[in-house]
């Protein structure tokens, strides 16, 4: 089937919601995504989202606090955008029907994490992420101008190569006209034009064998970019969250919020000392990467697989009122997090770079728009500050919703864009080959570009994905498309992106960490 769309949106998430909402009075929206509209990283959100709301919090001390997160490698212009924008897209949340909690005097009560010098965190008990995209989605659903097609996987982008035209690489010359998208339920690939086309696509957990990120979360958008010849950087940024729940036969693995140690839980070992005072006066609300390093590398020295986060000095109402679904979560594997103390690990979490945008999130590739995970805007440089990245989607989808609404009227359909060449076997012994390959190179990345890494490391990895590369490219060629096959070579994609980066980059800064051995 082929289909034109004023604004074609990839992904259902907080970032491609966002901006539909608010295009949807300039044209026709079509937001496609591969599962069910609400499977997303948005949906499991659990600290909340970073605002400045009252003093004595102020602008300034957000700013600061993301620019010391990111190491010296944050864009400040971006940075100055995002947080000096929090309120008014926060408020706009609200009105969208999403609930934050409240104190009895009415104020929200705003939460701590790691790296915030004050209270900001807006949250709907520990499932904030949750209540988010019920509002969003609710919102989009009513709206008269935006449909929503689920189980839709989106292939590549359309541009001039399809044209059988010949691009370079980085030369801003480059056009996106829409997306050649498989649709599940038929098995057939479409071919959908658009003016704009918003890539929400989300992050990349899934290249680690243990990942807080939902199985969706496979960075489809970041390699279909790099195939389209866009830019990307600061892949190497990946971050791993300090407390994951220590459950080895559960995936995705369940997250602890960092809200937890806000409110008081404290990191212990096995045996029941602190460590983190070793590590950052910050102790256990030190920024992330520090936290992360300093229990992998407990971990390591004691010859552990876990450490301990002892909430039980956290006062039981306080439990039972934020944190309900954690201490279910908690009790349902034998845990009582009032009296026991929760076993945690470090898990991938955050892709903290990939597509390139500028501040209105306009991407390398003309009319092609990123928001949200998948993108980079620069906020984040070298460590993603907690619960900035509801907050970046929200303001970058804004400013791309109002760039892009400016140019559309100047925008013609390419309608000389040629259908999807479907041919290909059908194998049926593909999926067990992929599987495999797929647990291949989550372990080469967990082994040897996680937490620490070293050039040999580094070296090593790329060799071993060279081959699974060269073995799925040759899959690819003679296979009809199903999208664990697409997932497969979005994978290997990213991993080739994130070893790369970190290969060129020879220090040690934020969540790249070099070891000499
Ligand atoms: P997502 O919400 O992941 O949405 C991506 C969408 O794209 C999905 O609908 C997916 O199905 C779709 N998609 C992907 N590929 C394709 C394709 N090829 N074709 C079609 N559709 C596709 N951040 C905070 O700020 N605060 C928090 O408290 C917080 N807690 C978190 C807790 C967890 C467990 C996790 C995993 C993340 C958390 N984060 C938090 C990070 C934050 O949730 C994400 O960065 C954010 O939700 C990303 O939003 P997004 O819209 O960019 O992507
Ligand atoms: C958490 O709740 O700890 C996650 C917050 C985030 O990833 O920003």
């Amino acid at each position: 089937m082929r289909y034109e769309v004023d604004f074609l949106v990839l992904g259902s998430g907080i970032a491609g919601l966002s901006f539909a909402l608010k295009v949807a009075q300039h044209g026709k929206v079509c937001i496609l995504t591969k599962d069910d509209a609400s499977e997303s990283s948005t949906k499991y959100a659990q600290g909340g989202i970073a605002a400045v709301m009252y003093s004595p919090d102020s602008y300034e001390k957000h700013i600061q606090d993301t620019l010391i997160a990111g190491a010296g490698l944050c864009d400040e212009k971006a940075v100055r955008i995002t947080i000096t924008e929090s309120t008014e897209r926060v408020k706009e949340l609200i009105e969208w029907g999403t609930n934050f909690d409240k104190k009895s005097s009415g104020a929200f009560d705003l939460a701590r994490e790691g790296g915030h010098s004050e209270f900001r965190i807006l949250h709907h008990q520990d499932k904030t992420g949750y209540e988010i995209e019920r509002a969003l989605l609710e919102s989009a659903k009513q709206h008269p101008n935006i449909i929503i097609k689920e189980n839709q996987y989106a292939v590549d982008l359309i541009t001039q190569h399809h044209l059988g035209e010949k691009v370079t690489r980085h030369l801003n010359g480059i056009e996106c006209y829409g997306a050649y998208v498989l649709n599940q339920n038929d098995n057939s690939i479409d071919t959908y034009l658009a003016k704009i086309t918003l890539l929400a696509t989300g992050g990349n957990g899934n290249v680690y064998s243990t990942t807080t990120n939902p199985i969706v979360a496979t960075g489809d958008g970041q390699a279909m970019v790099h195939r389209a010849k866009g830019k990307l950087a600061n892949m190497e940024f990946v971050q791993f969250h300090p407390t994951s729940l220590y459950n080895p036969a559960e995936k995705p693995s369940f997250l602890i919020t960092e809200a937890m140690r806000g409110a008081g839980g404290i990191l212990k070992t096995i045996d029941g000392k602190t460590f983190m005072e070793k590590y950052d006066e910050r102790k256990s609300l030190a920024p992330r990467d520090i936290v992360a390093r300093a229990i992998d590398h407990e971990m390591k020295v004691r010859g552990e697989d876990h450490v301990f986060l002892d909430c039980r000095d956290i006062e039981k109402t306080e439990i039972i009122n934020h944190f309900p679904n954690i201490y279910a979560k908690c009790l349902e594997i034998g845990v009582n997090i009032t009296k026991d103390m929760i076993p945690v690990v470090p898990a991938a979490h955050y892709a903290c770079g990939g597509i390139v945008v500028d501040e209105n999130s306009h991407t390398t590739i003309t009319n092609l728009y990123s928001s949200g995970e998948c993108s980079c805007t620069g906020l984040h440089g070298a460590n993603r500050l907690a619960s900035n990245s509801l907050l970046e989607a929200l303001v970058f989808s804004h400013r791309g919703a109002i760039d892009s609404t400016k140019k559309i009227s100047q925008i013609k359909f390419k309608t000389e864009v040629p259908d999807w060449n479907a041919e290909g076997m059908v194998l049926n012994e593909e999926m067990v080959l992929i599987s495999q390959s797929v647990k291949e190179i989550q372990q080469i990345m967990s082994n040897y570009v996680g937490i620490v890494r070293s050039e040999l490391r580094l070296k090593r990895a790329f060799e071993r994905l060279g081959l699974i590369y060269r073995e799925t490219e040759e899959l690819y060629n003679r296979s009809v498309l199903i999208p664990k096959l697409c997932e497969l070579r979005n994978l290997i994609a990213n991993c080739y992106l994130i070893i790369r980066m970190a290969k060129a980059r020879k220090e040690s800064v934020g969540l790249h960490y070099l070891v000499k051995y």
